[in-house]
């Protein structure tokens, strides 16, 4: 593909003042909307933005597409997703409306291990072809970028194919769709186990040493909370990545504040994700870090917890993403802008805070510094929404105005 444009579009938020400002401290204005703008790029990287009147004579001729009444936005990223697992677990659910807790059902045998059994049950080709059935639907929801955990087969072979299938379900959809692909067989830990150690050595730490050379995975994470992985895993784990070159990323301070945040920092992790029960030490230590703090509303509203403290995160200058978790026990929602726009009055998020959380910041969750923003040098990953503001957007929870690029 050579020389690009996209012309005449009612608006473009290139995120240019978020971008500068590394995603922190955000005000209104750094949402950087153009009003009958035009963006020329290549197949690398953005080369000019701006208004239509203002198109250098240089780009005037090159092909391009006409966007009237159409919004440009920075490409949205869903970077915490487990959208890899077989069955459901709506009964588990209505056991929590009528009144159970997600810990009393995963003691009882139900949560991570009912998944667990759900996604043994299939063959390699059934689960794929779920997966790409649910990429397509977030793809269809404007979400360019997805982050796919693996975690529900939590045995040697069932987790070797499920990292194989992220791999290849990110072949299949390159270059439309960008898949990240983490390890997390540290999900839970099944009951031939004596406890989380034993299978962290059995387990978890052999396969990373089989898939590490394959080069396939991202990064790694764990779930770090009473009942599933202890402070001494998240380190092995983490120190062994690290020495392999794999970024990891955290299951950080969900139910109880075990210091997972400040684990984080200390590991440059990309991200820490969850935090509803982060404390101020580990929300100070955050604001001084690159590691980006993912929150999962949807997560908070499925379980009926307490969110996180997104505004003392945001006030104190911490990177703040927003992601959606999707999975079949504590979020089974997978729409990443409804889940966002319905928590951001939460937060007390001002919009570009918003945007930010789901395009450039979530990028950073993945170490993707190369995305976010609509500025040139940056690759040209974008999502279009049928609507002339993008006030709209935000204003309509749960509609779908996103557009596909054909
Ligand atoms: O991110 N917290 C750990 N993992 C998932 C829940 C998975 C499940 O309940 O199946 C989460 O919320
Ligand atoms: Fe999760």
């Amino acid at each position: 593909m050579g020389l690009r444009a996209y012309r005449n579009l009612s608006q473009i938020m290139t995120l240019d003042g978020a971008f500068q400002k590394n995603g922190r401290h955000l005000k209104p204005n750094d949402l950087g909307i153009l009003e009958n703008a035009t963006v020329v790029f290549d197949q690398e990287k953005i080369l000019w933005v701006g208004l239509d009147k203002d198109v250098p004579a240089e780009y005037q001729n090159i092909p391009g597409r006409d966007f009237k009444g159409k919004t440009l936005v920075p490409e949205l990223v869903d970077s915490h997703t487990h959208l890899i697992f077989g069955g459901n677990r709506s009964q588990e659910y209505t056991m929590r409306l009528n009144g159970a807790t997600y810990e009393e059902i995963a003691q009882a045998g139900g949560g991570i291990l009912n998944t667990m059994n759900g996604t043994n049950s299939l063959s390699a080709q059934q689960l794929f072809d779920l997966c790409v059935e649910r990429i397509e639907r977030l793809y269809s929801y404007g979400v360019g970028t997805i982050e796919i955990k693996s975690g529900y087969g939590l045995n040697l072979k069932k987790e070797l194919e499920l990292s194989t299938l992220i791999d290849n379900l990110k072949k299949y959809f390159h270059p439309r769709i960008q898949i990240f692909n983490t390890y997390m067989a540290a999900h839970a830990v099944p009951k031939d186990y004596a406890n989380s150690a034993d299978y962290m050595d059995k387990m978890v730490m052999p396969l990373l040493e089989k898939l590490a050379p394959t080069k396939i995975i991202d990064a790694v994470d764990i779930f770090h909370e009473k009942g599933y992985f202890t402070t001494d895993d998240v380190k092995k784990l983490f120190e062994r990545a690290r020495a392999l070159g794999i970024p990891c990323k955290i299951h950080a301070d969900e139910f109880i504040d075990n210091k997972g945040a400040i684990l984080a920092c200390e590991y440059k992790a990309l991200s820490c994700d969850h935090l509803l029960s982060t404390a101020e030490d580990g929300i100070n230590t955050l604001a001084n870090a690159d590691t980006v703090a993912t929150l999962l509303p949807g997560t908070g509203f499925f379980l009926g917890k307490k969110q996180a403290d997104g505004k003392k995160m945001l006030d104190a200058g911490v990177k703040v993403a927003v992601a959606s978790d999707y999975n079949p026990g504590s979020c089974h929602c997978d729409n990443l802008l409804m889940v966002a726009a319905l928590a951001a009055p939460q937060y007390k998020m001002n919009v570009t805070q918003l945007w930010a959380a789901i395009t450039l910041n979530a990028a950073h969750a993945l170490g993707l510094k190369k995305q976010g923003a609509i500025v040139p040098g940056l690759a040209p990953r974008f999502s279009l929404f049928n609507v002339e503001k993008a006030d709209m957007i935000t204003y309509s929870w749960g509609r779908n105005f996103a557009e596909r690029i054909s």
